[in-house]
Protein backbone atom coordinates (compact mmCIF):
# COMPACT_ATOMS: atom_id res chain seq x y z
CA UNK A 1 0.00 0.00 0.00
CA UNK A 2 1.40 3.76 -0.95
CA UNK A 3 1.27 5.88 1.41
CA UNK A 4 -0.83 8.92 0.86
CA UNK A 5 0.46 12.24 0.69
CA UNK A 6 -0.88 14.16 3.95
CA UNK A 7 -2.47 17.43 3.18
CA UNK A 8 0.14 20.27 3.55
CA UNK A 9 -0.91 21.77 7.30
CA UNK A 10 -1.42 25.54 7.55
CA UNK A 11 0.88 26.82 9.98
CA UNK A 12 -0.72 27.95 13.32
CA UNK A 13 -1.58 31.15 14.35
CA UNK A 14 0.77 33.19 15.77
CA UNK A 15 -0.21 34.83 19.56
CA UNK A 16 2.43 38.21 20.79
CA UNK A 17 2.52 40.56 23.39
CA UNK A 18 3.63 43.81 24.17
CA UNK A 19 3.40 46.46 26.84
CA UNK A 20 3.26 49.72 25.94
CA UNK A 21 2.05 50.54 29.76
CA UNK A 22 3.63 52.87 31.64
CA UNK A 23 3.85 50.82 34.77
CA UNK A 24 2.13 51.92 38.04
CA UNK A 25 3.49 55.51 38.42
CA UNK A 26 0.81 56.33 35.88
CA UNK A 27 -1.76 55.14 38.34
CA UNK A 28 -0.45 57.10 41.80
CA UNK A 29 0.58 59.90 39.97
CA UNK A 30 -3.15 60.56 37.97
CA UNK A 31 -5.01 59.76 41.74
CA UNK A 32 -2.68 62.25 43.08
CA UNK A 33 -3.12 64.96 40.67
CA UNK A 34 -7.22 63.91 40.85
CA UNK A 35 -7.39 64.31 44.70
CA UNK A 36 -5.92 67.53 44.27
CA UNK A 37 -8.16 69.11 42.15
CA UNK A 38 -11.02 71.58 43.52
CA UNK A 39 -13.23 69.02 41.92
CA UNK A 40 -11.65 65.68 42.45
CA UNK A 41 -11.46 63.15 39.84
CA UNK A 42 -9.99 60.13 38.91
CA UNK A 43 -9.82 58.90 35.48
CA UNK A 44 -12.38 55.45 34.50
CA UNK A 45 -9.38 53.50 33.22
CA UNK A 46 -8.20 52.65 36.41
CA UNK A 47 -11.51 50.62 36.88
CA UNK A 48 -9.73 48.01 35.58
CA UNK A 49 -8.07 46.04 37.83
CA UNK A 50 -8.64 42.01 38.53
CA UNK A 51 -11.69 42.40 40.27
CA UNK A 52 -13.35 45.82 38.32
CA UNK A 53 -12.90 43.96 34.77
CA UNK A 54 -15.09 40.96 37.26
CA UNK A 55 -17.25 43.52 38.40
CA UNK A 56 -17.92 44.93 34.89
CA UNK A 57 -18.01 41.78 33.34
CA UNK A 58 -21.11 41.15 36.39
CA UNK A 59 -22.77 44.49 35.25
CA UNK A 60 -22.72 43.53 31.16
CA UNK A 61 -25.32 40.98 32.78
CA UNK A 62 -27.46 43.02 34.79
CA UNK A 63 -31.31 43.40 33.41
CA UNK A 64 -31.09 47.11 33.76
CA UNK A 65 -27.19 47.38 31.93
CA UNK A 66 -28.91 46.97 28.07
CA UNK A 67 -25.89 48.05 26.41
CA UNK A 68 -23.74 44.83 25.93
CA UNK A 69 -26.79 42.95 25.35
CA UNK A 70 -28.28 45.23 22.96
CA UNK A 71 -25.40 45.66 20.64
CA UNK A 72 -24.41 41.77 20.90
CA UNK A 73 -27.91 41.15 18.97
CA UNK A 74 -27.06 44.26 16.37
CA UNK A 75 -23.84 42.70 15.85
CA UNK A 76 -25.61 38.88 15.15
CA UNK A 77 -28.57 40.13 13.60
CA UNK A 78 -26.67 42.07 11.32
CA UNK A 79 -23.51 40.48 10.70
CA UNK A 80 -23.74 39.35 7.36
CA UNK A 81 -24.12 43.08 6.34
CA UNK A 82 -21.13 44.12 8.20
CA UNK A 83 -19.12 41.63 6.80
CA UNK A 84 -19.79 42.77 3.26
CA UNK A 85 -18.83 46.19 4.37
CA UNK A 86 -15.75 45.39 5.92
CA UNK A 87 -15.12 43.23 3.00
CA UNK A 88 -12.31 40.77 2.93
CA UNK A 89 -9.13 40.27 4.31
CA UNK A 90 -9.38 42.97 6.99
CA UNK A 91 -7.05 43.34 9.67
CA UNK A 92 -9.29 43.73 13.27
CA UNK A 93 -7.62 46.35 15.78
CA UNK A 94 -9.94 46.86 18.68
CA UNK A 95 -9.66 49.03 21.73
CA UNK A 96 -10.91 48.39 25.10
CA UNK A 97 -11.32 44.64 23.95
CA UNK A 98 -11.94 43.60 26.98
CA UNK A 99 -12.97 39.48 27.11
CA UNK A 100 -13.21 39.85 23.34
CA UNK A 101 -16.94 38.28 22.94
CA UNK A 102 -18.37 40.63 20.58
CA UNK A 103 -14.91 40.10 18.59
CA UNK A 104 -15.95 36.12 18.29
CA UNK A 105 -18.92 36.95 15.90
CA UNK A 106 -16.40 39.50 13.97
CA UNK A 107 -14.18 37.29 13.18
CA UNK A 108 -16.27 34.14 12.41
CA UNK A 109 -17.55 36.40 9.73
CA UNK A 110 -15.00 37.77 8.35
CA UNK A 111 -12.55 34.87 8.59
CA UNK A 112 -9.78 37.59 10.20
CA UNK A 113 -6.39 36.67 9.76
CA UNK A 114 -4.99 39.37 12.08
CA UNK A 115 -6.42 40.48 15.36
CA UNK A 116 -5.09 43.43 17.21
CA UNK A 117 -6.70 43.76 20.21
CA UNK A 118 -5.40 46.65 22.36
CA UNK A 119 -6.59 46.94 26.30
CA UNK A 120 -5.25 48.26 29.66
CA UNK A 121 -5.83 45.23 31.97
CA UNK A 122 -3.58 42.53 31.04
CA UNK A 123 -4.31 39.34 32.21
CA UNK A 124 -7.88 39.96 30.30
CA UNK A 125 -5.75 40.66 27.41
CA UNK A 126 -3.58 37.60 27.94
CA UNK A 127 -6.52 35.38 29.04
CA UNK A 128 -9.65 36.52 26.14
CA UNK A 129 -6.42 35.85 23.58
CA UNK A 130 -5.60 32.63 24.84
CA UNK A 131 -9.12 31.82 24.32
CA UNK A 132 -9.99 33.17 20.94
CA UNK A 133 -6.19 31.90 19.23
CA UNK A 134 -7.77 27.71 20.57
CA UNK A 135 -11.27 28.91 19.13
CA UNK A 136 -9.46 30.17 15.83
CA UNK A 137 -5.93 28.25 15.45
CA UNK A 138 -5.20 30.24 12.50
CA UNK A 139 -5.95 33.23 14.00
CA UNK A 140 -2.65 36.16 13.99
CA UNK A 141 -2.96 38.03 17.43
CA UNK A 142 -1.01 41.05 17.88
CA UNK A 143 -2.08 41.60 21.72
CA UNK A 144 -1.27 45.33 22.70
CA UNK A 145 -1.24 46.13 26.58
CA UNK A 146 -1.45 50.06 26.38
CA UNK A 147 -3.67 53.02 27.81
CA UNK A 148 -5.82 54.03 24.45
CA UNK A 149 -6.75 57.37 25.95
CA UNK A 150 -3.23 57.93 24.70
CA UNK A 151 -1.89 57.83 21.17
CA UNK A 152 -0.12 53.82 20.28
CA UNK A 153 2.08 53.48 17.26
CA UNK A 154 1.34 49.82 16.36
CA UNK A 155 4.20 47.45 15.75
CA UNK A 156 4.16 46.06 11.42
CA UNK A 157 2.80 42.62 11.05
CA UNK A 158 4.37 40.78 8.15
CA UNK A 159 3.00 37.89 5.92
CA UNK A 160 -0.50 38.69 6.25
CA UNK A 161 -2.82 39.77 3.61
CA UNK A 162 -4.48 43.22 4.68
CA UNK A 163 -6.48 44.75 2.08
CA UNK A 164 -8.10 47.11 4.77
CA UNK A 165 -7.58 48.15 8.59
CA UNK A 166 -10.75 47.57 10.55
CA UNK A 167 -10.81 49.91 14.02
CA UNK A 168 -13.52 48.11 16.13
CA UNK A 169 -14.72 49.60 19.30
CA UNK A 170 -17.48 48.69 20.74
CA UNK A 171 -19.56 48.68 23.80
CA UNK A 172 -19.81 52.93 23.93
CA UNK A 173 -16.65 52.77 25.47
CA UNK A 174 -16.24 56.07 23.57
CA UNK A 175 -18.69 57.52 26.12
CA UNK A 176 -15.91 57.99 28.53
CA UNK A 177 -14.45 60.83 26.25
CA UNK A 178 -16.02 64.03 26.04
CA UNK A 179 -17.42 65.04 22.58
CA UNK A 180 -13.97 67.35 22.48
CA UNK A 181 -12.20 64.35 23.84
CA UNK A 182 -13.74 61.87 21.17
CA UNK A 183 -13.19 63.91 18.26
CA UNK A 184 -9.10 63.68 18.95
CA UNK A 185 -9.26 59.90 19.29
CA UNK A 186 -11.69 59.70 16.19
CA UNK A 187 -8.82 62.02 14.28
CA UNK A 188 -6.18 59.59 15.76
CA UNK A 189 -7.66 56.45 14.31
CA UNK A 190 -8.50 57.86 11.54
CA UNK A 191 -5.02 58.16 10.87
CA UNK A 192 -4.46 54.49 12.33
CA UNK A 193 -7.15 52.73 9.57
CA UNK A 194 -5.47 54.55 6.93
CA UNK A 195 -7.22 56.07 3.82
CA UNK A 196 -10.28 53.72 3.00
CA UNK A 197 -9.83 52.05 6.42
CA UNK A 198 -12.92 51.31 8.29
CA UNK A 199 -14.64 52.40 11.46
CA UNK A 200 -16.85 49.91 13.52
CA UNK A 201 -18.10 51.65 16.57
CA UNK A 202 -21.05 50.79 18.69
CA UNK A 203 -22.44 53.90 20.05
CA UNK A 204 -25.09 54.51 23.12
CA UNK A 205 -28.07 56.57 21.93
CA UNK A 206 -29.63 59.52 24.11
CA UNK A 207 -33.21 58.25 25.76
CA UNK A 208 -35.18 58.59 28.78
CA UNK A 209 -33.87 59.16 32.08
CA UNK A 210 -35.40 56.76 33.99
CA UNK A 211 -33.58 53.96 31.68
CA UNK A 212 -30.35 55.57 32.08
CA UNK A 213 -30.42 56.35 35.74
CA UNK A 214 -31.35 52.66 36.20
CA UNK A 215 -28.66 51.18 33.92
CA UNK A 216 -25.64 52.92 35.91
CA UNK A 217 -27.24 52.30 39.21
CA UNK A 218 -28.68 49.07 39.13
CA UNK A 219 -30.54 46.99 41.72
CA UNK A 220 -28.32 44.64 43.20
CA UNK A 221 -25.56 47.12 43.73
CA UNK A 222 -23.22 45.83 41.30
CA UNK A 223 -22.20 48.83 39.67
CA UNK A 224 -22.12 50.39 43.05
CA UNK A 225 -18.93 47.91 43.83
CA UNK A 226 -17.57 48.47 40.62
CA UNK A 227 -17.33 52.26 41.39
CA UNK A 228 -16.19 51.54 45.42
CA UNK A 229 -13.89 49.35 43.90
CA UNK A 230 -11.69 52.51 42.97
CA UNK A 231 -11.26 53.27 46.09
CA UNK A 232 -10.36 49.79 47.11
CA UNK A 233 -8.00 49.44 44.54
CA UNK A 234 -6.34 52.76 46.00
CA UNK A 235 -5.90 51.53 49.41
CA UNK A 236 -4.54 47.93 47.91
CA UNK A 237 -1.93 49.83 45.62
CA UNK A 238 -0.97 53.36 46.99
CA UNK A 239 -0.73 52.57 50.63
CA UNK A 240 -3.89 54.19 51.05
CA UNK A 241 -6.73 54.56 54.27
CA UNK A 242 -10.10 54.82 52.53
CA UNK A 243 -12.51 54.12 54.64
CA UNK A 244 -14.84 52.62 51.70
CA UNK A 245 -18.12 52.74 54.23
CA UNK A 246 -17.66 56.14 54.63
CA UNK A 247 -18.44 56.71 50.27
CA UNK A 248 -21.30 55.94 48.43
CA UNK A 249 -22.08 55.52 44.61
CA UNK A 250 -23.60 58.27 43.21
CA UNK A 251 -24.99 58.05 39.28
CA UNK A 252 -27.40 60.35 37.66
CA UNK A 253 -28.03 61.25 33.48
CA UNK A 254 -27.77 64.51 32.81
CA UNK A 255 -29.81 65.58 29.97
CA UNK A 256 -28.30 68.53 29.27
CA UNK A 257 -24.87 67.43 29.01
CA UNK A 258 -26.29 63.98 27.61
CA UNK A 259 -24.43 62.17 29.67
CA UNK A 260 -24.46 60.00 32.58
CA UNK A 261 -22.02 60.67 35.31
CA UNK A 262 -20.16 58.25 38.27
CA UNK A 263 -18.93 59.81 41.18
CA UNK A 264 -18.18 58.73 44.53
CA UNK A 265 -19.88 61.08 47.44
CA UNK A 266 -18.57 61.40 50.74
CA UNK A 267 -20.77 60.68 52.94
CA UNK A 268 -18.96 62.87 56.13
CA UNK A 269 -16.45 65.37 56.48
CA UNK A 270 -13.14 63.53 56.58
CA UNK A 271 -9.69 63.19 55.36
CA UNK A 272 -7.90 60.52 53.82
CA UNK A 273 -4.19 59.74 53.06
CA UNK A 274 -2.62 58.45 49.58
CA UNK A 275 0.91 58.06 49.41
CA UNK A 276 1.63 59.63 52.14
CA UNK A 277 -0.33 63.07 51.24
CA UNK A 278 -3.54 64.03 53.25
CA UNK A 279 -6.81 65.05 51.28
CA UNK A 280 -9.96 66.35 52.83
CA UNK A 281 -13.43 65.64 52.39
CA UNK A 282 -16.41 68.12 52.96
CA UNK A 283 -19.84 65.90 52.82
CA UNK A 284 -21.51 65.74 50.27
CA UNK A 285 -18.12 66.15 48.44
CA UNK A 286 -17.54 64.25 45.56
CA UNK A 287 -14.79 62.40 43.54
CA UNK A 288 -16.11 62.30 39.36
CA UNK A 289 -15.30 58.60 38.41
CA UNK A 290 -16.66 58.74 34.98
CA UNK A 291 -18.32 59.81 32.19
CA UNK A 292 -20.58 57.83 29.41
CA UNK A 293 -21.47 60.61 27.11
CA UNK A 294 -24.92 59.72 25.31
CA UNK A 295 -25.43 60.32 21.38
CA UNK A 296 -28.19 60.73 18.57
CA UNK A 297 -27.28 58.56 15.25
CA UNK A 298 -27.13 61.79 13.75
CA UNK A 299 -24.97 63.97 16.62
CA UNK A 300 -22.33 60.84 16.18
CA UNK A 301 -22.14 60.55 12.32
CA UNK A 302 -21.57 64.36 12.71
CA UNK A 303 -18.61 63.99 14.73
CA UNK A 304 -17.43 61.38 12.52
CA UNK A 305 -17.68 63.42 9.79
CA UNK A 306 -15.38 65.78 11.73
CA UNK A 307 -12.79 63.62 12.48
CA UNK A 308 -12.40 62.25 8.61
CA UNK A 309 -15.34 59.70 8.22
CA UNK A 310 -18.04 59.10 6.03
CA UNK A 311 -20.60 57.44 7.63
CA UNK A 312 -22.02 54.72 5.45
CA UNK A 313 -23.99 52.61 7.76
CA UNK A 314 -25.62 52.48 10.89
CA UNK A 315 -27.30 49.56 13.13
CA UNK A 316 -29.33 50.07 15.52
CA UNK A 317 -32.27 47.66 17.45
CA UNK A 318 -35.92 47.95 17.62
CA UNK A 319 -36.14 50.14 20.38
CA UNK A 320 -32.98 52.50 19.53
CA UNK A 321 -31.71 51.86 22.62
CA UNK A 322 -28.19 51.75 20.98
CA UNK A 323 -26.39 52.31 17.78
CA UNK A 324 -23.19 50.51 15.77
CA UNK A 325 -21.95 52.94 13.37
CA UNK A 326 -19.93 52.05 9.75
CA UNK A 327 -17.62 54.24 8.81
CA UNK A 328 -15.10 54.55 6.00
CA UNK A 329 -12.17 57.19 6.45
CA UNK A 330 -12.09 59.57 3.52
C1 LIG B 1 -17.29 50.29 29.50
C2 LIG B 1 -17.25 52.65 29.57
C3 LIG B 1 -18.81 51.53 28.19
O1 LIG B 1 -19.84 53.70 30.45
O2 LIG B 1 -21.36 52.19 30.19
C4 LIG B 1 -20.70 50.52 33.18
C5 LIG B 1 -18.61 51.39 31.96
N1 LIG B 1 -19.70 52.20 34.04
N2 LIG B 1 -21.36 50.88 34.28
C6 LIG B 1 -20.19 52.52 30.41
C7 LIG B 1 -19.64 51.36 33.04
C8 LIG B 1 -20.75 51.90 34.82
C9 LIG B 1 -19.16 51.41 30.57
N3 LIG B 1 -18.12 51.49 29.48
Amino acid sequence: MNPQPSPQPRALGVVRFYSFLPQAEGFSEEVLAGLALPRKSIPPKYFYDEQGCRLFEAICELPEYYLTRTEMAILRGNIAEIAQFVGPEAQLIEFGSGVQAKTRILIQALQTQLYVPIDIAIDTLRASSSELARRFPFLNIVGICADHTRPIALPEFVGVPIRRKTIFFPGSTIGNFTPAEALVFLRQARKMAGAGGVLLIGVDLKKDKATLDAAYADSKGVTEQFNLNLLHRINRELAADFQVKRFRHKAFYDPILGRVEMHLESQYSQFVHVAGRRFDFAPGETIHTEISCKYSIAEFQELGKRAGFTPEKVWTDPEQLFSVHGMVAS
